[in-house]
């Protein structure tokens, strides 16, 4: 008895998902670069709190917004991570970190620790 031509058809596609699936998670591996370039387009939804000039807190008064300008890139990127997966609170930043990519993150961080 041989296969009906849609069996074998649907396994030849599944098993070409597989594979692309294989390769992009291999590819997620890889090291993320931060590009400070690309972060300008993505550094507005964080001014308003973490302005660049003077490093000043201008929301909300009552909080100490940290200065991010000049920080270390990886001490940067865990922060935004740390608030993403929620294991650092803050509502705010959450909802901003969960907003950003892996890419987001490491273009931001290169922007702000170059930074000085
Ligand atoms: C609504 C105001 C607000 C916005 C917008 C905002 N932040 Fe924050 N951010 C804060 C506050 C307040 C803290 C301190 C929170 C805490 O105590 O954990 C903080 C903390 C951080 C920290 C940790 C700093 C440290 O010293 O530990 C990083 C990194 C950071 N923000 C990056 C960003 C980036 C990047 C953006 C833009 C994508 C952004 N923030 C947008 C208010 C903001």
């Amino acid at each position: 008895m041989t296969l009906p031509i849609h069996k074998i058809c649907s396994l030849t596609v599944l098993s070409i998902s597989l594979s692309v699936a294989a390769s992009f998670a291999a590819h997620a591996e890889d090291e993320i670069i931060g590009d400070a370039e690309a972060a300008k387009s993505k550094i507005s939804m964080c001014m308003g709190c973490h302005s660049i000039k003077g490093y000043k807190a201008n929301f909300p008064a009552v909080y100490h917004v940290p200065k991010i300008a000049g920080q270390n890139a990886e001490y940067i990127v865990s922060s935004l991570k740390e608030y993403a997966s929620g294991a650092r609170t803050f509502p705010t930043m959450r909802a901003i970190a969960e907003s950003l990519s892996e890419q987001d993150m490491a273009d931001l961080a290169a922007y702000y620790s170059s930074n000085k």
